[in-house]
């Protein structure tokens, strides 16, 4: 039989390897745990909080964007159908620029290296560096106004 411990011990049927593997992993599970590491999922979905803006529905047409600011954040809405609103960080995803307030040819135009982006998936179109979508919140209506989960 071979053994690994290279003439480092005095017996061949120990389990030494196997038990420092072991307590390593055991110790790590125990850290991450402590640290919340398996929940960081959970406690960022319940983070979402859901704001009413001061725009009602009705005031951005189909095909254009409003610009408001919710938790500090400045967010550029779309309307891209009649029933379908979005919402942005008003963030170019390529460096961070401020994107334009209104619409150009119907899509989030960033006039810094003229980078268009879809109204409804915020994901970039046509030419242009940006390869990533914007960041994206869940827009809803209540009442006429429009409410913004951030
Ligand atoms: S900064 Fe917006 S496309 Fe480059």
């Amino acid at each position: 039989m071979e053994n690994n411990c290279m003439g480092a011990c005095e017996s061949h049927e120990h389990k030494s390897g196997d038990l420092s593997r072991k307590a390593v992993l055991g110790g790590l599970a125990a850290i991450l745990t402590g640290i919340g590491l398996t929940s960081l999922g959970d406690t960022a979905a319940e983070a979402a909080t859901s704001y009413k803006t001061s725009v009602r529905a009705t005031t951005i047409t189909v095909g254009s964007a409003k610009t408001v600011t919710v938790a500090g954040k400045s967010i550029l809405i779309t309307r891209p159908t009649s029933t379908t609103y979005s919402a942005f960080r008003r963030v170019c995803s390529h460096e961070p620029v401020t994107l334009n307030s209104t619409l150009r040819s119907g899509k989030i135009f960033c006039a810094e290296h003229a980078q268009s982006f879809d109204p409804n998936t915020g994901s970039p179109t046509g030419r242009g560096p940006a390869r990533r979508a914007l960041t994206k919140y869940t827009a809803s209506v209540k009442n006429g106004y429009v409410y913004i989960s951030i």
